[in-house]
């Protein structure tokens, strides 16, 4: 699968007028109180694997005196360090790079002053060729129009050198937008028919086919790159691509996007010449991997309106009701992330607790095991520390909201089978928060400390290429804490973690991995770059610049294969002031290329050699070549990773509990619920009743194990009709309602629902035509990869149209202060 590049850096002036960007109603009711204190996670088993002695060690050096190993870098980098200064006043940079390994960087800056109702502004646009390191201004290429910064620059997928930029013309009947097919060499501008109301999207796989949805909530679609443009359809409220160059669109016939849960699925293959209706009584959806959700409105007798998800694997032509609980008016589902394989999805819990739980699917998409309760994710701001560890497989990190309010981090090495506290840092001490001094373990701050405006400039960061490693900013007690945090580092997917840096930084992974650089956040003038050679053990500095700068952010090409890396900020004089970046490559500072000798076998999830098993995870081993920790040499810009698997015999580590089963404690057993002994398990699959014959054991999705322990598990076709969906009208129709009973019951009684009310979020990763403005790094670009998008959509009343939602929800908190 192709990666698409299309990344953006903001960085606002603090001083300039940006303050349309700003909205304050993001702080949550239950704001700091989730930073309490608190007592040692309760709900949690062990860790599975003793973490105690590392088995895989990576460096050949006794004693500490490698630090001392690298000299003589400052003159070596001071030829390498390049200064461009913009003549530019604006409030805010965005960035864009097009095109892997091209060099070529978009630097779009914009004024803007609001005065009520009207915006005046101005954009300049700067081309780069060469990494960053100079810039030449372009703004006589999109003719000085004032371009929409909250639609950026659009950038096609995988190398198409295709850009698109919607500039933002009053008083005309549509925008002028301009488009390149040349990395931005040239444009050419058209005149749109319409008002677009969110970004163009570029078709995946075929950029030159462009859908937007107007600010009139027409879907309008280009096959020829923007040159002419139709109508498709009327009243369109969301359109995503799906796989072969599927359109899908939920519709409202009666012309108004508000009503909610009355909306039509529809989906079109020929780029909208005919489109068919999929379901009805569309809450929302959204894509994950090959799964197709839906939340679809159900009435129950008991409990009034409820939305519950339906997947489908076959873009839409036969739906199944997932074995989740239904959700009430104010809840939401989200999925987390998705592949393949199978789905991570948060189920909102009733009330306004900012907690849910988190299921895991099985390849269908359809049966669902519980895998994390008090799973923090926020209300009234949508924020979840969810992240996927890409650095190795099955790595999950995220947080819950314990009992006493605290906010704690957990982490899963299986794709979610178990979740543990992670480790104590060796190097650090257990903070106030600890009830035991010497035991306690480490928090990651992610989205939610965000949000909570802790000073954490990144989020926790981690590269496919760049083996075990991730970068993140935390703390160390009982439970996550409000006190400045550190930037701490594990080189082994995240079962040992080292106090890397402290205090807050801007960090960026380069050379996959062969190289770290940070920059420490600060609200004075810097002049310093620090940088890592060994994977975050040892930090040399070099000073840039004799001229400090107002640091904004760091840049350098996302897929961190890069060498060079761009410092951007702003210096300020008594009159003027301007934007400045600066690159450095660090190419010299590493003079050779790493040959054989340089790297070293190192088995992932590994703790004890000895043990056959050792390094298990998901069915089978993996062992890669992994760099020495003391060789100073680049990777280059090809280098791939080096992995060889072996399959492992099947444990009972290999099987989720089934429906109706829980993990006993300590073990790998799954034990029967009492409260469900002797029920007969009956599901609903394609139409037809299925009676589920388990003794507890499922096996985990993706899960390549042989042989071994293989627990059995039947589905046994009842041979009788049921309702599978509630989205068809057709089945619908021919159904009695009481067939649905059943099926409901059982969710019910399983998952245990309750009435209650909440508001929607998508956690959104876009990409594909649309980008996250996002202000800490570059784009998250791991994430389009797998296609992640929500399901549900906010309800919240502050979002005035959605417009705003189809957005990205990200970009209000993303902006800075
Ligand atoms: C800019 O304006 C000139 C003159 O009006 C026109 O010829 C040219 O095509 C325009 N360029 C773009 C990129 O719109
Ligand atoms: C359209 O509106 C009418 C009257 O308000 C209502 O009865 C009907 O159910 C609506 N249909 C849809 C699809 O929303
Ligand atoms: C997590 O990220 C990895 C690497 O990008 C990807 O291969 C995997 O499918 C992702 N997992 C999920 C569940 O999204
Ligand atoms: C870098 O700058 C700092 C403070 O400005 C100074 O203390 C340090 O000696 C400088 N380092 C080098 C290698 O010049
Ligand atoms: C760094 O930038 C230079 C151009 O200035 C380029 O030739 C080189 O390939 C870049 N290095 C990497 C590793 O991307
Ligand atoms: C599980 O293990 C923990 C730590 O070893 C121990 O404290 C606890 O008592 C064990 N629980 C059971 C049910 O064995």
């Amino acid at each position: 699968m192709g990666r698409l590049r299309c990344c953006l850096l903001v960085f606002l002036l603090p001083v300039v007028f940006c303050v349309d960007f700003r909205e304050g109603s993001r702080q949550s009711s239950r704001s700091l109180s989730f930073f309490a204190k608190s007592s040692q996670l309760g709900q949690h088993h062990i860790a599975r694997r003793s973490l105690g002695h590392k088995v895989n060690k990576r460096s050949t050096d006794q004693g500490g005196d490698t630090c001392n190993a690298l000299q003589g870098y400052q003159s070596k980098l001071a030829d390498n360090t390049h200064s461009y200064s913009f003549n530019d006043l604006s409030g805010s940079v965005s960035l864009a790079w097009v095109g892997d390994g091209t060099g070529v960087v978009l630097a779009l800056t914009t004024f803007q002053v609001p005065l009520f109702m009207l915006r005046f502004g101005q954009s300049k646009l700067y081309r780069s060729e060469n990494y960053g390191k100079s810039f030449q201004d372009v703004t006589e290429l999109i003719n000085n129009t004032f371009i929409k910064t909250e639609f950026g620059i659009a950038i096609g997928p995988e190398n198409c050198g295709k850009v698109i930029l919607t500039g933002d013309v009053t008083g005309n009947s549509g925008s002028r937008i301009f488009l390149s097919t040349n990395s931005g060499n040239s444009f050419n501008h058209v005149d749109l028919p319409f008002h677009p109301m969110v970004q163009i999207m570029y078709n995946p796989h075929e950029p030159k086919v462009l859908v937007v949805i107007s600010n009139k909530h027409d879907l309008w679609l280009s096959e020829n790159f923007g040159s002419d443009w139709r109508m498709i359809h009327s009243t369109v409220c969301l359109v995503k691509w799906g796989m072969d160059n599927t359109l899908f669109f939920t519709t409202n016939l009666n012309g108004s996007c508000f009503d909610r849960g009355m909306l039509v699925l529809r989906k079109t293959s020929d780029y909208g010449k005919t489109s068919k209706t999929i379901g009805e009584k569309i809450y929302s959806f959204g894509i994950g991997g090959r799964f197709l959700f839906a939340s679809v409105m159900t009435r129950t007798v008991q409990q009034g309106n409820m939305r519950m998800i339906h997947v489908s694997v076959d873009q839409g032509d036969v739906w199944n009701i997932a074995q989740l609980p239904a959700v009430g008016h104010e809840q939401f589902y989200s999925i987390l992330a998705a592949n393949n394989d199978m789905v991570f999805m948060h189920v909102d819990d009733p009330g306004d607790t900012g907690y849910g739980t988190i299921y895991v699917s099985d390849n269908r998409g359809t049966v669902y095991s519980e895998s994390l309760e008090r799973h923090l994710y926020t209300t009234t701001g949508g924020e979840t520390d969810f992240t996927n560890v890409t650095s190795l497989r099955g790595v999950f990190i995220t947080s819950i909201l314990a009992e006493d309010g605290s906010v704690q981090s957990v982490m899963s090495f299986d794709q979610g089978g178990e979740w543990v506290p992670i480790q104590k840092p060796l190097n650090s001490q257990c903070d106030s928060t600890a009830a035991d001094k010497e035991k306690c373990s480490l928090h990651i701050h992610a989205s939610y400390s965000t949000s909570m405006k802790v000073n954490v400039p990144m989020l926790p960061l981690s590269e496919p290429n760049a083996v075990g490693l991730i970068l993140a900013h935390g703390s160390v007690g009982d439970a996550i804490s409000v006190m400045t945090p550190d930037v701490y580092v594990s080189d082994d997917g995240g079962y040992s973690w080292q106090k890397a840096l402290s205090g807050p930084h801007h960090y960026a992974i380069l050379d996959s991995g062969g190289l770290l650089v940070a920059v420490e956040q600060s609200n004075e003038a810097i002049s310093a770059i620090k940088f890592s050679t060994d994977e975050g053990q040892c930090w040399h500095v070099y000073n840039f610049t004799n001229d400090p700068i107002f640091f904004t952010g760091l840049a350098s090409e996302p897929g961190a294969r890069s060498m060079n890396v761009s410092i951007w900020g702003y210096r300020d004089s008594f009159l003027s002031q301007y934007w400045v970046s600066i690159t450095i490559d660090f190419r010299e500072l590493l003079t050779r290329d790493c040959q054989d000798d340089d790297y070293v076998q190192w088995l992932a999830h590994s703790d004890d050699i000895s043990d056959p098993k050792d390094g298990c995870m998901l069915g089978y081993k993996e062992k890669f070549l992994r760099l020495r920790k003391d060789s100073v040499c680049w990777n280059g810009r090809d280098y791939t990773v080096n992995k060889q698997h072996t399959p492992c015999s099947c444990t009972l580590d290999d099987f989720l509990c089934d429906f109706g089963y829980y993990r006993a404690e300590n073990s790998s057993e799954c034990l029967e619920q009492p409260d469900l002994k002797g029920h007969v398990l009956e599901f609903c699959l394609y139409g037809k009743k299925e009676q589920l014959q388990t003794n507890g054991y499922r096996k985990i999705p993706g899960d390549k194990c042989e042989g071994g322990v293989q627990p059995v598990r039947k589905e046994i076709d009842l041979s009788r009709k049921c309702v599978s969906n509630l989205i068809d009208p057709e089945l619908l129709k021919d159904s009695q309602p009481s067939s649905s009973a059943p099926i409901i019951a059982t969710v019910i009684v399983i998952l245990v629902i309750s009435i209650a009310a909440g508001v929607l979020f998508v956690k959104k990763y876009v990409c594909g035509g649309r980008f996250l403005v996002h202000r800490y790094s570059v784009l998250q670009h791991n994430a389009e990869v797998n296609g992640i998008e929500g399901v549900d959509e906010p309800l919240d009343t502050n979002v005035a149209a959605p417009a705003k939602i189809e957005f990205h929800d990200d970009s209000d908190e993303d902006l800075l202060e």
